[in-house]
């Protein structure tokens, strides 16, 4: 977490016209203020429910709540039937754009085809509600397809990030004991097939953590390469989900029901396997798409530039845009390929009106060039987003100025894997933006900036920082971590456990206006790039290395990634004579293998010793100091300063 040196004093108003024709203004904030949970309840009505609720919140079990108790709905039926019966079947849901090039546009009518037959398909392999179904595909639209159907018949997906290992892809099917992986014989990266397939052929043939749970791999063809295939485990989508009938009656499911689990990162190696249920969560993907982005169904063209391996495709690509009707472009492939030009041509072609990003793209785009969204008509660009990590109010501007035509509101979005929805954000129509700052707290939610000891510091005079916490509960909220309750009371309740406050692990700072800055992680979690990461992840897939005897990692600025990952080993004596830059690429490739690329340390010092305090905990700030080329912090508590000077002279 770092303090913003750079004093921030413009502000952005929207315009009188984008202003007349928002979806949302102060009228949000005074009804949230006058009654929380009538407000939430008529959030919850933008839903279609098979069954009413009885109570909007439960908060008698916290820190698990229940939202919307007793009622039932179908997401699937939420997202496609009910725009279908609506007489909106003919309209795109997906306009999707393949990396080499080929496209589909699938309507909500092809997709209520497409879901019912995976659905059926589904349901005669005897997958019945609550068992989980793993999805390792890339941006294909199967992906989507895939994610609906089990919503439909109330299987738990869990899916994950087609760029993650094997190892990673295991330890997720076993941790939530899938019985489905759904996966693809490949997917397109820069023009090149990669094997998708084989990744999930090594994954279930490596020593996983208890018996085998998986019984069937389905398979999309999408590159067309040759897959090793395992008789009565693997077949393919197009020979069996294809064949099914297009009609599938739906089921309501409990409000409670479990959607989906994502796992994140947290502080330890073990990822954490995040559980949304089914009510709460629908109802604020789509209250927040709907005002956060001020869609109009059948109108707008929205582009979400997110993976579905991550909570922003699952709320801001899946449930909450198809819940809204969205007309929307899904594209599979890199930024660069086949050059810079590729987003801003999609935005032209398609006439992309509103467009969410990570900040990390945009100063890619930055150092790209202005040049290139300058050869392209972007002038239907009507509103932009951002998140994923604090936005540096250079990157804002210039996204506002080359990409917004220096008219459209830029919505800094900030929420997390666990609140399932975003959280603090602008309100397009209403707020005067600065940049680089969240804003505040959502109408309906609540959300403090409080010092260790949970002071209030909005109370005080003036600027303040500390840390973020939300004080009431919220309808997406993770209803905990799978299978592991005590973890979930630890991790995020037990910091403010007198208040009964959730701990977001991020730093903040209340500006004399009462706007929020959020700053980042406060606790060893790094993000690169707009992902999640932790420092202890990356430590044992070091260290599972024969040549590293120990390994420090943490979290450096980075121009463009936001932060870098730096690692600090101390190699066995066995290791010692090797040649340090090929040890150094050795443990580049073992992270990225045993994790996936997007974790692979930036640099790696190899050093004789780590700074420890007394009671041997490593101290990650000096080691950030160092990696960041700063003047060392106070080292007093060090066992032996003098070793930090031996580290310095060799990083
Ligand atoms: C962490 C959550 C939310 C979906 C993508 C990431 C950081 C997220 C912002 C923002 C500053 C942000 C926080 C948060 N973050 N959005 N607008 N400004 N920081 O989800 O992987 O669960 O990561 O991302 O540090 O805790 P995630």
């Amino acid at each position: 977490m770092s303090t913003p040196t750079e004093p921030v004093t413009d502000a952005y108003p929207p315009s009188a016209e984008f202003a007349a024709q928002a979806n949302g203004g102060a009228a949000l904030y005074e009804a949230a203020a006058a009654d929380r949970e009538a407000f939430w309840a008529e959030q919850a009505r933008r839903l279609s429910w098979d069954t009413p609720w009885e109570q909007v919140l439960d908060w008698s079990g916290a820190p698990v709540a229940k939202w919307f108790v007793g009622g039932k709905l179908n997401v699937a039926v939420n997202c496609v039937d009910r725009h279908v019966a609506a007489g909106f079947g003919d309209q795109v849901a997906i306009h999707w754009i393949g990396e080499p090039g080929d496209t589909r546009d699938i309507t909500y009518a092809d997709l209520l085809a497409e879901v019912s037959r995976a659905a059926n398909y589904f349901t005669s392999l005897g997958l019945v509600a609550g068992d989980r179904v793993a999805i390792y595909l890339p941006m294909v639209p199967e992906a989507i397809v895939a994610m609906l159907a089990c919503a439909r018949l109330g299987l738990t997906h869990s899916v994950v990030f087609a760029g993650f290992s094997p190892t990673a892809l295991r330890s997720r099917v076993d941790d939530a004991r899938a019985r489905l992986v759904i996966t693809a014989d490949g997917q397109w990266r820069r023009g090149k097939p990669a094997g998708l397939k084989s990744a999930v052929d090594e994954a279930l043939a490596m020593p996983g953590d208890g018996e085998l749970s998986v019984e069937q791999v389905l398979v999309v063809r999408r590159t067309g390469q040759d897959v090793p295939w395992t008789a009565g485990r693997d077949v393919w989508w197009h020979e069996t989900v294809a064949e099914q009938s297009p009609e599938h009656t739906a089921m309501g499911m409990d409000a409670e029901h479990p959607l989906f689990i994502l796992y994140t990162s947290g502080t330890t190696g073990k990822p954490k396997g995040i559980v949304h249920t089914t009510g709460g969560y629908l109802t604020q993907a789509a209250y927040t798409h709907h005002y956060v982005f001020d869609h109009k169904p059948g109108v707008d063209v929205y582009w979400c530039t997110a993976d579905i391996g991550w909570v922003t495709g699952h709320s801001y690509i899946v449930y909450g845009p198809l819940a809204n009707r969205a007309t929307q472009i899904v594209y599979e492939g890199t930024p660069n390929y086949p050059d810079e030009h590729r987003h801003f041509e999609i935005i032209a072609d398609r006439r992309v009106s509103i467009y969410y990003t990570a900040p990390t793209m945009v100063r890619t785009f930055m150092k790209w060039g202005a040049e290139i969204p300058a050869a392209h008509d972007l002038s239907s660009i009507r509103l932009l987003g951002s998140v994923g990590e604090p936005i540096n109010p250079e990157a804002w501007r210039w996204y506002r100025t080359n990409i917004g035509g220096d008219r459209a509101p830029i919505v800094d979005t900030w929420w997390q894997t666990e609140t399932g929805a975003i959280m603090m954000s602008p309100l397009p129509g209403l707020t005067a933006a600065k940049p680089g700052a969240a804003m505040g707290p959502l109408p309906g939610i609540a959300a403090q900036v409080v010092d260790e000891d949970g002071h209030d510091l909005a109370d005080g005079d003036g600027e303040a920082v500390g840390y973020l916490v939300l004080d009431q509960p919220w309808p997406a909220m993770l209803r905990g971590i799978w299978g592991d309750p005590q973890r979930y009371q630890e991790t995020y309740w037990d910091r403010y456990a007198e208040q009964g406050w959730y701990f977001a692990g991020d730093g903040a700072r209340i500006d004399a206006d009462g706007a929020y800055w959020v700053l980042g992680r406060v606790d060893d979690v790094m993000n690169v790039s707009g992902h999640r990461i932790s420092t202890a992840e990356v430590e044992s897939a070091l260290v599972g290395h024969s040549g590293v005897a120990e390994a420090a990692v943490v979290g450096a600025s980075d121009a463009t990634t936001g932060q870098g990952i730096v690692a600090f080993v101390i190699l066995t004596a066995d290791a010692a004579d090797a040649d340090p830059a090929t040890v150094v690429q050795e443990l580049k490739a073992e992270v990225s293998k045993e994790i996936s690329p997007i974790a692979r340390p930036r640099d790696i010092h190899i050093v004789p010793e780590l700074p420890k305090t007394r009671s041997g905990k490593i101290m990650r700030r000096l080691l950030r100091d160092v990696a960041e080329g700063r003047e060392l912090g106070d080292t007093s508590t060090l066992v032996d300063p003098a070793v930090f000077d031996a580290i310095r002279a060799q990083a």
